[in-house]
């Protein structure tokens, strides 16, 4: 499912990111579970993550995210009339994080609620609200990506504790003025086939955690990582060329490219097949390690705030999580 350029251009007027304090190294995990450093980052090129403090949510990651980009959008939290929050780790199943978010701020002008689309899920808000926008429904939308996966992580299970982090990220969304930049093109997707691949099979109505089946530790991330590792690769790159096609850009046009940061190795592989060099993409995963859906929004605010996407210049984002699912956006900075 795509867009080409809407008739009413929609920018992004400001990023923002949060990542907790704790700082959780490969030596500490060597401590937890049988792996080591080298294997962790030859296989992913991760070396720490981030974890949040007992009694910091989901919620709270988000609105400091949140803050900050609505401080460089220049748009008080009473203005902004849209939150939509992508998680996987809501603080409650109802109601919605971005409720709670909207409350922390005080932006009572807005509708907010949460989507459910794993680590895509910070680009299917983009595309929800730029057409939203675009539309004339909304001025503007504050878009945020947060998990607090330390919460989700079977510690006992070296194949997906050593992967996963904490963290928020964010974006401001409005109609573009002049000399403002534009999302040109939104791309989204999803395969149901695949749900088995990547999930959290307790803690739903089909599987309630019970004091029968509590030592299961079912409320946890499961990953056929394999499978999905090839799905990724596949998908997150025919949905750039996707964008960059249907922006009128062809990859030599792309100062940057802002991919999931799940594993160096996909991104590599994406980057190989889009004819990318390495150095027009951004990563951050040593740092941070996936954080699903915050994970884009943090290495899109990281590579604004760095400098290494200037005003101008052509960036595609491209996500790619459970459901399956998978996402793009070509943006002029
Ligand atoms: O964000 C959503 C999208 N998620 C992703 O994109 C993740 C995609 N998948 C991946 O990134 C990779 O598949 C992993 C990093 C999860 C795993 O890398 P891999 O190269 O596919 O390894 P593998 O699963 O094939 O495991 C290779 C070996 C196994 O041992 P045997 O069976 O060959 O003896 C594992 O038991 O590595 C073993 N292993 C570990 N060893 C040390 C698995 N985890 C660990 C570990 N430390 N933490």
């Amino acid at each position: 499912m795509s867009d080409a350029t809407s008739a009413v251009p929609v920018c992004i007027a400001g990023t923002g990111s949060y990542l907790p304090e704790k700082v959780l190294t490969n030596a500490d995990i060597e401590k937890i579970v049988d792996t080591t450093d080298e294997w962790i980052v030859t296989r992913t090129g991760i070396r720490e993550r981030r974890i949040a403090a007992e009694g910091e949510f989901t919620s709270h990651m988000a609105t400091h995210a949140a803050e900050k980009a609505l401080a460089q959008a220049g748009i008080a939290a009473e203005d902004i009339q849209l939150i939509i929050v992508a998680t996987i780790t809501p603080d409650t199943l109802t109601p919605a994080t971005a409720c709670y978010v909207q409350q922390r701020l005080g932006a009572f002008g807005a509708v907010a609620f949460d989507i459910s689309a794993a680590c895509s899920g910070f680009l299917y808000s983009m595309k929800i609200a730029k057409r939203l926008i675009s539309d004339g429904a909304f001025e503007n939308a504050l878009i945020i990506g947060a998990e607090k996966l330390s919460s989700f992580v079977n510690w006992e299970d070296r194949n997906t504790c050593v992967l996963f982090g904490d963290g928020a990220g964010a974006a401001v969304l409005k109609k573009a003025g002049p000399g403002d930049g534009e999302i040109l093109a939104t791309e989204m997707g999803t395969d149901g086939r695949q749900t088995h691949l990547l999930n959290i099979p307790g803690g739903g109505s089909a599987c309630p955690i019970t004091t029968e089946n509590a030592d299961q530790r079912l409320a946890t991330l499961a990953m056929l990582g394999k499978e999905v590792f090839k799905h990724a690769v596949t998908r997150m790159k025919q949905s750039a060329e996707k964008v960059i096609e249907r922006s009128n850009l062809t990859a030599d046009d792309i100062a940057l490219v802002v991919p999931h940061q799940a594993n160096l190795r996909i991104i590599d592989a994406i980057a190989d097949r889009l004819d990318i060099p390495a150095e027009r993409v951004f990563t951050n995963l040593q740092k941070y390690g996936n954080t699903s859906a915050a994970a884009v929004a943090i290495a899109l605010d990281e590579a604004n705030r760095s400098g290494a996407i200037k005003k101008g210049e052509h960036v595609v984002l491209v996500v790619f999580g459970a459901g399956l699912t998978w996402a793009a956006a070509a943006i002029r900075w």
